[in-house]
């Protein structure tokens, strides 16, 4: 399966979000990948609902929403009303984290879990089987245009490990620093999704970035 790719509209222009949205939809990219930030999980805060909703009503493609956010739990039901398709939370915000899956998916979303670089995949064997997506870091989260860490690829091998043997569906996806160099490294680890933020839209056509990451 050729890898999907995520761009983050962390990087967008936002003063011309609906521009950006349209480019998206008409590129060979397949899904939306937004970040919300509270300013308490992590030291930067992006945007909430409302912004969520008005992309919504522009795109034509699913929205996978990845919440650094302390409490996640209170706010399930309102990223299911403003459109989210697959909602990912951390895994260091969720003390239930059981719980926190199930209720994304009684919602009516795909569940993802991410993991900060400093967290074993390893911890997510209890309930590997239930997940749609895994999201490894490959930054600290908070802020776009941020190095590659390394280990990540590492970690995308141990995740489809740990898929395999738990016989689950989940796919892989990795955030941060993602470019054709690190992208081709960990499409070759297995990785099935590829966020990139600031790698397409500081590109002078972003629509061909998106074209060349899907076709490593
Ligand atoms: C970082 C966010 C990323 C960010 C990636 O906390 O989760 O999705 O937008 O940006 P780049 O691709 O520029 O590293
Ligand atoms: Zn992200």
């Amino acid at each position: 399966m050729a890898v999907l790719i995520s761009p983050s509209v962390l990087s967008c222009d936002f003063a011309n979000i609906q521009r950006d949205v349209e480019m998206i939809n008409a590129s060979s990219a397949d899904w939306f990948h937004i970040d919300v930030m509270d300013g308490v999980f992590v030291p930067n805060i992006s945007f909430g609902f409302p912004v969520i909703s008005a992309i919504k009503k522009h795109a034509t493609k699913p929205l996978d929403v990845h919440i650094m956010i302390a409490n996640p739990d209170l706010y399930i039901e309102d990223f299911k009303n403003a459109g989210t398709d697959i909602l990912t939370v951390h895994y260091e915000a969720c003390t239930h984290l059981h719980r926190t899956i199930q209720a994304i998916k009684a919602a009516g979303m795909k569940a993802g879990v991410a993991l900060n670089p400093h967290t074993p995949v390893d911890l997510l064997q209890d309930v590997i089987a239930d997940l749609d997506l895994v999201l490894i870091m490959s930054v600290n989260p908070g802020f776009g245009g941020q190095k590659f860490i390394k280990n990540a690829i590492l970690k995308v091998e141990q995740a489809k490990n740990l898929i395999h043997r738990y016989g689950s569906r989940a796919l892989v996806e990795v955030d941060g620093g993602v470019n054709m160099e690190t992208g081709k490294e960990l499409v070759e680890a297995g990785a099935d999704v590829l966020v990139a933020g600031s790698f397409v839209f500081n590109s002078s056509n972003p629509n061909q970035t998106i074209a060349e990451l899907k076709s490593l």
